[in-house]
């Protein structure tokens, strides 16, 4: 399964913060923010991963993550050239995606899930969709998925004003390569963007969708205020510093998945001559 990681949009919520740089890249407590959302990618064990974003912000993510190798990673670039809605991604990703299944995750949403990989294995080989819902206490912000006591879905819908469930669904979700079709089908919603909801719809109406709800032991953290933000950064440093160990080190996801071994690991983490770079060789010893 390839994956695409969307980091464009305009940050227009958190400005002055993202007037002049990018909100995916600024810091998270100790790491930048795009480094959650990839270092949850690679722990679903997908290492062939497309970043689409502005092209004013396309050489600050080439140089904060380069072509990926160091990490045992195939990074490539797109630009989306407006913000027309997280479904262009999927056309912009056309000649990328193929004929494999895909999953995209939002590059401002933080998780923290221990058994993820478990739970993604058995949707890189299937067809149609597979989406997350989380419980949250407002899910007016977000795309939200009601339930009947059964868990048959009966409605999505796209920020509504009075939402139907507490389910929102979070913004890592996985395709079969018909996504590609389906989100040229697409019209732009009254806010004139091409919505991953309404997407999400077309695999519904055809049978096709798979919602798992997120258990309990699982954080989706959102980054989407100031406020939100901060809370997120505080979500990081209470459990790093409690654990002694880091949630979205990329380095680290990378070499328990294989991708690099400890000489690669070693060399990286005497780039960094601080905690950072501890931590990372703590990992060879252990
Ligand atoms: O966070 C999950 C929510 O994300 C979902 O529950 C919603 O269904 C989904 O529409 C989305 O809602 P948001 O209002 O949070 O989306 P936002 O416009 O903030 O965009 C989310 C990320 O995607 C953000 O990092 C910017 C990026 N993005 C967004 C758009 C619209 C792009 O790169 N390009 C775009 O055109």
């Amino acid at each position: 399964m390839k994956g695409i990681l969307l980091a464009g949009g305009s940050g227009t919520r958190l400005y002055p913060m993202t007037f002049s740089i990018s909100k995916q890249i600024i810091p998270v407590y100790d790491k930048p923010m795009i480094y959650y959302p990839l270092s949850t990618l690679i722990s679903s064990g997908i290492n062939d991963i497309l970043v689409i974003t502005t092209q004013k912000d396309l050489p600050l993510f080439q140089d904060l993550l380069k072509n990926g190798a160091q990490w045992g990673c195939k990074i490539s670039y797109k630009i989306q050239y407006e913000p027309n809605g997280i479904a262009e991604a999927f056309i912009i990703a056309e000649e990328f995606i193929g004929n494999d299944n895909v999953s995209l995750i939002l590059g401002d949403n933080i998780f923290y899930f221990p058994s993820l990989k478990n739970i993604i294995s058995s949707f890189t080989q299937a067809s149609g969709a597979s989406i997350f819902a989380y419980h949250v206490a407002n899910p007016s912000r977000y795309g939200v998925v009601e339930f009947t006591n059964l868990n048959q879905i009966v409605s999505i819908e796209e920020k509504p004003i009075n939402p139907k469930s507490n389910y929102a669904i979070p913004g890592f979700y996985f395709f079969d390569s018909n996504v590609v079709s389906l989100a040229k089908q697409l019209k732009p919603s009254e806010r004139g963007e091409l919505e991953i909801t309404d997407l999400i719809l077309k695999y519904h109406n055809n049978n096709q969708l798979n919602v798992i709800k997120m258990d309990k032991g699982t954080a989706w953290l959102d980054t989407g205020t100031v406020s939100s933000l901060m809370n997120a950064a505080q979500f990081v440093q209470v459990l790093e510093k409690r654990q002694g160990l880091k949630v979205g080190c990329v380095e680290e996801q990378a070499y328990l998945m294989n991708y690099i071994n400890s000489q690669q690991l070693k060399k990286i983490a005497n780039q960094f001559k601080n905690s950072y770079g501890d931590y990372l060789n703590s990992l060879i010893n252990e």
